[in-house]
C-alpha cells in the first residue's frame, strides 16, 4: 500500500478482500466502478463516560472495525445509498432536498447527517448526486459508535466528492463544484493534495462539523465519537479535549490488553430519550450550580463552564455540588423556583423538544458523576505518563470506579452490563466498565497480557455459552483490541 498524503492511501483493491468484495457488489448494484472509497472507524471509550457534552476531556481509542463506503459521483441530482447488509434497505433522494426524520433512526439518516453537515457548512446548493455502497463491520447499537462512524464517513465522502477545502483560515476555499469536478475529469481528491492542506486542522474542523450534524438525528452527543474517528492514530489512545477541540497521545501500558465484550443488549441512543434526558439533567445542574454561586446562570449550558467561571478544581466542584444540590429528584416546579422562572419559560427556553414531559430530574447524582469521572480521566492519563510498576492495577481501579459511578450515579448501566463486568473482573480483568452511552452495548476491560487466553475462554463460557447470547457471533462479541488509525480515503492507483 503506497502512501499519498496523510489522509489518502493508494491501494490495489485486488489485494484487499473487503475492498474487492465491495467493488464487485458496487458494480453489480450500480453497473459501474467506484471512483474512491472512504473508511471511518468506530471507537471504544476507555474512560470518561457522559462527560464530553459537559465540556470535559475523554480518553477513547479507535477500533479496527469501521464504516467503509464505495463512491461514484454522478451527473444527476440523485443521491443513491445502498448497504451490503440486506437488513438495511436501499434509499435514494434528491441531493438538494435532504430531509432527516428524527422520529425513526433509520440507517440512511446517519449518512444524510454527514452529507447535510458538509452542504450546510459550505452553504452549497445545486449539488449533483452520487452512488454509494456502505459496508460496516462495527456491531450496531453496541456502544462502539457505529452511527457516528457512518456520519463521519459520509461527511468525508461528501467533502471528497465536492473537492472542498477545509481549514478555511489556511487557504481560500478551493470550491470545486461537482460540475467543475466532472469537467476537470473528476480526480475527486484535489483538496487532499493542496500545498497548505493541514490534516490535523482539517480533521478537527471535519470532526466538529460531523459532531454538529449528527444532532440532526435528534441526539445531543458531545463530539467524542466524531473526534476520535478523525483524529485517531494507530498505536495510541487519545485524550480528547474540547473548546478548542484537540487530541493528545496517551500511551497505554504494554503489559495489558483492552478487551471489548458485548452484553448483547442493544441500545440505540436515538431510539429512546435516556440520553437526551441525561444531557438535560447536566445542563440543569450547571444552571443551578451557577445560580447558587451567583454567576449569570442563563447563558450557562455545561458543567465545565461553571468550574471555569469559579476557577476551582474538580474536587472543589464536588464540594460545591454537595452544598448546592440535594439528592432527592427535582421537579420542574422546584427547578423553576430555584431559577426564578415560570414553567412556561422553563419549557420554552430550557427544555429540549424530547424532554418536555420529564417529571423528575436527578441533578445531584449527575453532577457528582460528571465531576468525579472528569477527574478520573486526568488521573488515568497521568498514570499512563508516569508508568508506575503497579500501573495496570491503578488504571483498573479507575475503570472500576467509573463503572460504579455510571451504574449508581448516572444510572446508565443495565443488569446484563453489571453481570458482564463482574464476570470480567472475576476472570482476571484488573478493571472493567461499560463503554459508550450504556443502557446496553459493550464493556471494556483491562486485562494483564499473560491472562488473556484464560480470560477469553472463561468469559466466553460464563457469559456467552450460558444463555441464548451464544447466538451472537463470538468474534464480534468478545475480542481484544488495539488503538487503530483514523478516517482515510482510498484510491486505486
Ligand atoms: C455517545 C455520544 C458521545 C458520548 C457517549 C457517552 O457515544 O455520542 O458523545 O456522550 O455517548 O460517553
Amino acid at each position: 500500500m503506497a502512501t499519498e498524503g496523510p489522509a489518502t492511501r493508494r491501494v490495489q483493491v485486488a489485494e484487499h478482500p473487503r475492498l474487492l468484495k465491495l467493488k464487485e457488489m458496487f458494480n453489480s448494484k450500480f453497473g459501474s466502478i467506484p471512483k474512491f472509497y472512504v473508511r471511518a472507524p468506530g471507537r471504544v471509550n476507555i474512560i470518561g463516560e457522559h462527560i464530553d457534552y459537559c465540556g470535559y476531556s475523554v480518553l477513547p481509542m479507535a477500533v479496527e472495525q469501521d464504516m467503509l463506503i464505495a463512491v461514484e459521483p454522478v451527473k444527476t441530482h440523485i443521491l443513491q445509498l445502498a448497504n451490503t447488509n440486506p437488513l438495511y434497505p436501499d434509499f435514494s433522494t434528491n441531493a438538494n432536498n435532504i430531509q432527516i426524520d428524527k422520529t425513526k433512526p433509520l440507517w440512511h439518516n446517519y449518512f444524510l447527517c454527514g452529507f447535510k453537515g458538509i452542504q450546510e457548512h459550505f452553504g452549497l446548493s445545486n449539488l449533483t448526486g452520487m452512488n454509494c455502497l456502505v459496508d460496516g463491520n462495527i456491531p450496531p447499537s453496541s456502544g462502539l459508535s457505529s452511527s457516528s462512524a457512518l456520519v463521519c464517513c459520509a461527511g468525508l465522502v461528501t467533502l471528497t466528492v465536492l473537492g472542498m477545502n477545509l481549514s478555511k483560515g489556511l487557504k481560500t476555499p478551493n470550491l470545486i463544484s461537482i460540475n467543475n469536478y466532472t469537467k476537470l475529469g473528476g480526480t475527486a481528491v484535489g483538496w487532499m493534495g493542496s500545498d497548505s492542506f493541514s490534516p490535523s486542522r482539517a480533521w478537527v474542523e471535519l470532526a466538529e462539523i460531523c459532531a454538529k450534524s449528527e444532532r440532526y438525528i435528534g441526539t445531543e452527543g458531545g463530539g467524542m465519537d466524531q473526534s476520535i474517528s478523525f483524529l485517531a492514530e494507530e498505536g495510541t489512545a487519545k485524550l480528547i479535549e474540547f473548546s478548542p477541540l484537540r487530541a493528545t497521545d496517551v500511551k497505554l501500558p504494554s503489559g495489558a490488553v483492552f478487551v471489548i465484550a458485548n452484553s448483547c443488549v442493544e441500545m440505540n441512543k436515538a431510539a429512546t430519550s435516556h440520553f437526551n434526558i441525561r444531557v438535560m439533567e447536566c445542563r440543569l445542574a450547571a444552571k443551578l450550580l451557577a445560580k447558587h454561586k451567583s454567576l449569570q446562570w442563563d447563558k450557562v449550558l455545561r458543567l465545565e463552564e461553571v468550574q471555569a467561571k469559579l476557577g476551582v478544581s474538580l474536587e472543589e466542584m464536588l464540594l460545591v455540588t454537595e452544598d448546592a444540590l440535594h439528592s432527592e429528584p427535582y421537579s420542574p416546579e422546584e427547578i423553576c423556583e430555584c431559577l426564578g422562572i415560570s414553567l412556561e419559560e422553563f419549557r420554552t427556553q430550557i427544555l429540549s423538544p424530547n424532554t418536555q414531559d420529564v417529571l423528575t430530574f436527578k441533578l445531584y447524582q449527575r453532577a457528582k458523576h460528571v465531576f468525579s469521572e472528569a477527574a478520573r480521566v486526568l488521573q488515568f492519563k497521568k498514570i499512563c505518563e508516569d508508568a508506575p510498576d503497579n500501573m495496570v492495577q491503578l488504571l483498573g481501579d479507575l475503570m472500576n470506579q467509573s463503572h460504579m459511578s455510571c451504574r449508581d450515579m448516572y444510572e446508565c448501566s443495565c443488569p446484563e452490563l453489571d453481570q458482564l463486568v463482574d464476570i470480567c473482573r472475576k476472570f482476571g480483568a484488573q478493571g472493567s466498565r461499560l463503554t459508550g452511552a450504556g443502557w446496553g452495548g459493550c464493556t471494556v476491560s483491562i486485562v494483564p497480557a499473560d491472562k488473556l487466553p484464560s480470560f477469553l475462554a472463561n468469559v466466553h463460557e460464563s457469559y456467552y455459552q450460558r444463555s441464548d447470547r451464544s447466538l451472537a457471533p463470538e468474534k464480534q462479541s468478545l475480542f481484544a483490541t488495539k488503538p487503530g488509525g483514523g478516517a482515510l480515503v482510498f484510491l486505486e492507483p
